[in-house]
């Protein structure tokens, strides 16, 4: 079985270079031929109250072939914690706007005897009726994904690489971790994929393949240390899973992508403004 992960492809209605790459992104998967497709969020540029952004994104990623699942990244709902980015919260709101173009925020798809499962990281310490909702649905996991090989994909890794980065800006928040870490402990996961972090890494834990899969619209090369999201390759790409007797993650990108850093982005710095953020 294959499957291919996109992440972070930060669409702008105002196009640009993310909306361009998002395009030639969704060709390249499509030249995969992947089985399933998952989006892992931050599918619009950065303001999650523009809904032109989502409009746009929704066309594009619709040139997709294959079934797609696309999950919210904090850029699309807002995000949990007391200092959320451009003074955006996760809110009901926000979440029913997302909702509205790319449909529910969780998943279990089963596909060739793979469970593919995902959820919604910035619903946890949000205090949300959302987050109680699906909490209910996590902790029916086990009965729903049985004793199938399972991967699970959220925005947010579901663990920081080092414990003091353990937070809701970076990852699952500390204090939803145990009561997450019990119910999957009970699923059969081979692999873990995430957004979020702008760069690819594979690690391991507990016999799972851990993915940070690359953004497709900007990299943070020198913006953001490597101490906070731990090493990786800070280039634009997507992740393409291969699934069988054991899980096989690769790095994959077409040569002819616009690789900028964040704020080389036009509209990107317009987003900004627009929020009231300065860097
Ligand atoms: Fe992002
Ligand atoms: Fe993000």
């Amino acid at each position: 079985m294959k499957l291919v992960q996109i992440t972070d492809t930060h669409i702008s209605h105002l196009g640009g270079s993310p909306s361009s790459n998002a395009a030639r992104f969704v060709a390249f998967i499509n030249e995969l031929e992947p089985d399933v497709v998952v989006h892992t969020g931050d599918v619009t540029i950065l303001d999650p109250d523009e809904d032109r952004d989502r409009v746009t994104a929704k066309e594009i990623l619709a040139g997709i072939d294959a079934p797609l699942h696309v999950l919210p990244g904090n850029h699309d709902v807002g995000e949990p914690g007391d200092d959320p980015f451009g003074d955006r919260p996760v809110t009901s709101a926000r979440v029913a706007a997302f909702r509205n173009h790319f449909g529910i925020d969780r998943f279990v798809d089963i596909v060739d005897g793979w469970a593919v499962v995902g959820f919604n990281s910035e619903l946890f310490e949000s205090g949300l009726p959302e987050e109680a909702e699906q909490w209910a649905w996590i902790e029916t996991l086990p009965e729903q994904v049985g004793p199938r090989p399972a991967v699970v994909f959220t925005h947010k890794p579901v663990r920081a690489h080092a414990p003091e980065h353990q937070n809701t800006h970076l990852s699952i928040g500390p204090g939803a971790l145990p009561r997450l870490e019990a119910v999957l402990a009970r699923l059969d996961v081979r692999a873990y994929g995430s957004g979020h972090l702008h760069h690819y890494a594979l690690t391991e834990r507990d016999g799972a393949a851990v993915v940070s899969a690359p953004s497709t619209a900007f990299v943070h090369r020198g913006a953001v240390s490597a101490d906070v999201v731990g090493p990786g390759l800070a280039q634009l790409g997507v992740v393409e899973y291969e699934l069988g007797d054991r899980v096989l993650p690769s790095f994959r990108a077409p040569l002819d992508i616009v690789e900028p850093e964040f704020l080389e982005v036009e509209q990107a710095r317009i987003a900004l403004d627009a929020l009231g953020v300065t860097l």
